[in-house]
């Protein structure tokens, strides 16, 4: 019998069947303002507001103020609160850039993790998180290790990626495998703003709804709809072209 974590996001779960695999990872893609961090923050906090279960958030983009404020922003009231109680821990840039290399923020988290027990994690970015490791091999090797002592310590990870989708050409990143899920959330222009999207392309040992499901940011965070076809992105009126 295979647990879930859910997201608590309304649509979402129900595209995911349920939820995401326990202890596993996820990685979560899109361009610039495609709304990565603000699925991380959501994600963090339904797990406390929720179902009771605490969280982890590691930002390599943001200082710790900066999260306060999307998160109030979206409407996470009590976003601070659970900061400051330590239901939601949060490693902002100062705390991990302070450190000299990868080991020793680590080495932080792993003390934390020998304290208190969590539930979810989330790495918003990846990309900047590649920035600590010298070549391709030592970032792949960290990344292993990494998503290893996350799985030992039954976190349910999301790890955010600046990448478009890979439609059709695009390359696909050594990252989509080394991780057990992949959420693409896409955006395209339109006369009067924007339609959003969101892609479950993959998620292992889960039977998932391989659609593209249309979705929305605003207050209370990120909905996704069910009637895809009623969105479709390869429609000709929609096409951004
Ligand atoms: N309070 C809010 N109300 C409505 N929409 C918001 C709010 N805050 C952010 N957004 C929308 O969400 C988008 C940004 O989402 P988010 O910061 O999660 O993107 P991201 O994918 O993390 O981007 P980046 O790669 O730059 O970090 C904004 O461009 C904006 O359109
Ligand atoms: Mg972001």
């Amino acid at each position: 019998m295979i647990e879930l974590t859910k997201t608590g996001i309304d649509g979402l779960d129900d595209i995911l069947n349920g939820g995401i695999v326990k202890n596993s990872t996820t990685l979560v893609s899109g361009n610039p303002g495609a709304g990565k961090s603000i699925f991380g923050l959501q994600y963090i906090y339904n797990g406390v507001e929720l179902f009771d279960e605490k969280g982890i958030y590691l930002s390599f983009e943001e200082n710790e103020s900066d999260l306060r404020q999307a998160a109030e922003s979206i409407g996470f009231e009590n976003w601070q609160q659970h900061v400051d109680e330590g239901t939601i821990k949060v490693y902002d840039k100062q705390a991990l850039l302070r450190e000299n290399d990868f080991s020793a923020a680590l080495e932080l988290l792993l003390d934390d993790l020998d304290d208190e027990q969590y539930e979810r994690l989330v790495l918003d970015s990846l990309t900047m998180f590649q920035l600590f490791f010298e070549d391709e091999r030592e970032k792949r090797t960290y990344l292993l290790k990494f998503t290893d002592i996350l799985r030992e310590n039954n976190l349910t990870t999301l790890m955010t990626n600046e990448q478009g989708t890979v439609f059709p050409e695009t390359d696909i990143g050594l990252e989509n495998f080394l991780t057990d899920g992949n959420i693409f959330l896409l955006q395209t222009p339109t006369d009067s703003g924007v339609n959003r999207y969101v892609w479950v392309a993959k998620m292992r040992k889960q039977n998932i709804d391989t659609d593209i499901f249309p979705m929305e940011l605003g207050q209370g965070g990120m909905k996704v709809h069910q009637n895809a076809s009623a969105f479709s992105m390869m429609s000709e009126e929609d096409s951004p072209i």
